[in-house]
């Protein structure tokens, strides 16, 4: 299985705080948006370096920027949305895009309605980022719908995974590295994570 897990202590700590029954709304988005922001640290990990020189005020010496690079992020809605934020502050030049799609609730197949990318997303790195990666049907279909759009460099970020999720996205793209906080146990006969932290779609918005 081919998955990068963080289990930073951090990380670790937020996701118990997420994962509680008894954490609000308020409180849940926020530990997302930082979870992901630490995230980000792993998944930028590789980025390439450019050797520059510059001045100090007291000396002149040689330095590393970033590659000029362009980047993407693409949440899944719903709960994709609460994990844009926490990217957002690592990238602030980042573009959005958005890919739409609920899980059917008898199939657990996934059902696209909305997608709406940057113009220029094929020449982009694309952080698609979504809580939850559960039987994988969902980030299956929107790397799918990157590829149509012509992207070929796609990072799936999530919170939690499962392997069942995990074996999915490395049979249907190889190309792609999942990077997430946990891998949990596996799915129960809902399609829901066990342990998990529920619907995170719900908890993040209220509506439930
Ligand atoms: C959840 C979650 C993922 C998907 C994961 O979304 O945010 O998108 O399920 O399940 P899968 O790996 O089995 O496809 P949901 O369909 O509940 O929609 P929502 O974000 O609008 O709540
Ligand atoms: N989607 C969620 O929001 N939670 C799960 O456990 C599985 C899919």
């Amino acid at each position: 299985m081919n998955v990068n897990i963080t289990n930073h202590p951090l990380i670790q700590h937020k996701l118990t705080m997420m994962r509680q029954t008894t954490t609000g709304c308020k409180e849940f988005r926020e530990l997302a948006n930082e979870i992901s922001l630490l995230l980000g640290y792993e998944v930028t990990r590789d980025l390439p370096l450019t050797e520059t020189e510059i001045e100090t005020p007291v000396a002149r010496t040689k330095s590393n920027i970033l590659t000029d690079r362009k980047f993407a992020v693409v949440p899944i809605l719903r709960a994709g949305l609460g994990m844009v934020d926490g990217i957002v502050s690592l990238i602030p030049s980042i573009k959005i895009g958005h890919i739409g799609l609920y899980r059917d609730p008898e199939s657990l197949n996934p059902v696209e309605y909305y997608c709406k990318l940057p113009p220029d997303v094929a020449e982009r790195e694309v952080f698609l980022v979504d809580p939850m990666l559960a039987t994988g049907g969902s980030a299956s279909a929107a790397i799918q719908v990157l590829k149509n759009h012509g992207v070929k460099h796609i990072k799936c970020v999530n919170l939690i995974a499962v392997p069942e999720g995990v074996r999915r996205i490395n049979e249907d793209h190889p190309d792609v590295t999942i990077y997430c906080a946990a891998l949990d146990d596996h799915l129960n006969e809902h399609g829901y994570i066990i342990p998990g932290l529920g619907d995170a779609g719900d908890r993040i918005f209220g509506t439930k």
